[in-house]
């Protein structure tokens, strides 16, 4: 039975200008290149210096998906940017997207579902395309998670970094089957029993401070293959699929060991992995669109092709998408 699909139209990134590795941490936390490295597979991630935002960031990414896809501004109807690092409390990131834009119609809205965001947002995006609510909808992962950063703390300052990544989506008729580009799964899930192990300190409603970010890192990485397989494996049934199946595997992008771990339990070939923590850091709801840019840039992700999408974070929260592209 025919059905409207989100099919991906375009995408695009942008990542601030200041490029900090390893050895940059000199005289900043006690570490070393070795421990970093062989902890998490990170090498660089990109910090945002003065006048880079969140929603500037954005609102390059944005730019850059509108001109992949060939659509213009006057083409979207709604904006759906995850971001747990707005510009301000209020108004949402997007809203201010919207406005550097120049987009005066149509609706904007932030999602925020920490390093989850993207999945949750695209999902969120496909229900309003699916709903015929929207036809076509920018669906944007922003962070600068450097500015909530303990740069005293060094078990959460080497992992983070900022960025952003943008998809344009767009409604399409499909055939209802597995065959047909565009969403075809979300599988999404929180559980805010763990609200402690991986938070920010503040907030409007507490402190009235911003508060830094705190994380048990080892509690994080014990539950996150765990999470993050069962999704996984959620979607696989609902499509009757098997890890062959994919073409490209584009997991958020928070720590080596998570991702390999991760595919190997699920018995997703390492080729079929789109890995950019090492250049990227831990960009939070940014990660996931900036690999994929990378990777349909590259050449690597070309129409047709079978992606899942992966994310787990703050809450917890955690889902998974399964995107033909
Ligand atoms: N440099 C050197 N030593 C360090 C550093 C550092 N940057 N950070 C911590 N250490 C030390 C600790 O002080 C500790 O020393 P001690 O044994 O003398 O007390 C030792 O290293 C081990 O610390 P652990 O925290 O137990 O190290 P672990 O092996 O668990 O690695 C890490 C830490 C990388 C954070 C790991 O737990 C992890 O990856 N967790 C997942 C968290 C994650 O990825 N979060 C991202 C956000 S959530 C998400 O996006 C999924």
């Amino acid at each position: 039975m025919s059905m409207i699909r989100s099919i991906v139209r375009g995408t695009g990134s942008a990542l601030p200008a200041r490029i900090m590795n390893n050895r940059d941490f000199d005289g900043v936390v006690e570490t070393s290149d070795e421990w970093i490295v062989q902890r998490t597979g990170i090498r660089n991630r990109h910090i945002a210096g003065e006048g880079e935002t969140t929603v500037s960031l954005a609102e390059a990414a944005a730019r850059r998906a509108m001109e992949a896809a060939g659509v213009t501004v006057d083409e979207i109807d709604l904006i759906v940017l995850a971001t747990a690092t707005p510009n301000n409390t209020f108004p949402a990131s997007s809203v201010q997207v919207q406005k550097r834009l120049g987009m005066r119609h149509g609706f904007a809205f932030d999602v925020q579902a920490v390093c989850s965001g993207f999945v949750f947002a695209l999902t969120t995006a496909d229900l309003y395309i699916r709903s015929g609510m929207a036809k076509r909808v920018l669906v944007i992962g922003a962070e600068t998670f450097s500015r909530i950063l303990d740069w005293e703390d060094r078990s959460t300052c080497v992992l983070f970094g900022d960025g952003a990544g943008a998809l344009v989506l767009e409604a399409s008729v499909g055939a209802g089957t597995a065959a047909d580009r565009g969403v075809l799964v979300s599988k999404l899930r929180s559980d805010g029993e763990h609200e402690g192990k991986l938070f920010v300190d503040g907030g409007p409603s507490t402190t009235g401070t911003v508060g830094k970010l705190r994380m048990e890192g080892r509690e994080v990485f014990k539950h996150a293959v765990g999470m993050i397989t069962d999704v996984i494996e959620a979607s696989f049934e609902a499509l009757s699929i098997g890890p062959d199946d994919i073409d490209w595997f584009v997991p958020h992008q928070a720590n080596r060991r998570i991702i390999d771990a991760s595919a190997k339990k699920l018995g997703i070939a390492p080729e079929k992995v789109v890995i950019t923590v090492e250049d990227h850091g831990n960009t939070s709801a940014a990660s996931i669109p900036l690999a994929i840019d990378r990777a349909v840039r590259d050449g690597r992700i070309k129409s047709g092709d079978l992606v899942l999408l992966e994310a787990m974070g703050g809450g917890f929260t955690w889902g998974a998408v399964l995107v033909r592209w």
